[in-house]
């Protein structure tokens, strides 16, 4: 199988419930927590945008089989970067391409806004993830650090 008939776009109302399951997946993936309603505010303040900043892969014109969110934001000092994050593939789609066509239309994307520079958080847990971003010039800038709380406090 290849990533032939997969078309990249940006996510409608209607890829709602695939995209739902593929970053819950994701969430789970790395026991991270999932909050549905949080998420469904999330993606409908999205959809109120003229760019929604989540590009989906369609096979076949209909079946959702990847996701990925590219978003403009601004760091304290005011300086505007781009940020990739959240790129998942199905399961039974990965390796064949898919991954790597929904990066190049993250870049091409943000390269066109005119960001000086693009982020993402790279899992090195995860060889094809640090394989593909290290394919696209990212370089390691710094690591991020997780601390979680006790949910009663101390
Ligand atoms: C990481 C992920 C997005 C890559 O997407 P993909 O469609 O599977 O990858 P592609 O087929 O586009 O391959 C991209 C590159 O990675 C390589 N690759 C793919 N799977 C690989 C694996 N398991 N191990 C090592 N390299 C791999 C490919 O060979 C290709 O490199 P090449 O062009 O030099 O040959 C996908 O595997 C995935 O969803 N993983 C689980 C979720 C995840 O970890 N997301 C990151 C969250 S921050």
């Amino acid at each position: 199988m290849s990533s032939e008939d997969v078309t990249i776009r940006w996510f409608r109302e209607s890829d709602y419930a695939e995209v739902e399951d593929l970053v819950r997946n994701l969430a789970r993936l790395f026991d991270d927590p999932f909050d549905a309603r949080w998420f469904k505010m999330y993606m409908d303040k999205r959809l109120m945008e003229n760019v929604p900043g989540c590009y989906v892969a369609v096979k076949g014109g209909n079946e959702v089989v990847g996701s990925v969110f590219c978003d403009i934001l601004r760091d304290p000092t005011g300086s505007q970067y781009g940020y990739i994050s959240n790129i998942m593939i199905k399961k039974d789609r990965r390796g064949m391409g898919i991954g790597e066509k929904l990066l190049k239309a993250a870049l091409q994307y943000l390269t066109i806004a005119g960001v000086p520079r693009i982020w993402a958080n790279v899992r090195e847990q995860t060889e094809a993830m640090v394989h593909l971003f290290e394919k696209h010039q990212f370089i390691k800038k710094f690591a991020t650090y997780e601390n979680r709380p006790p949910p009663y406090g101390i």
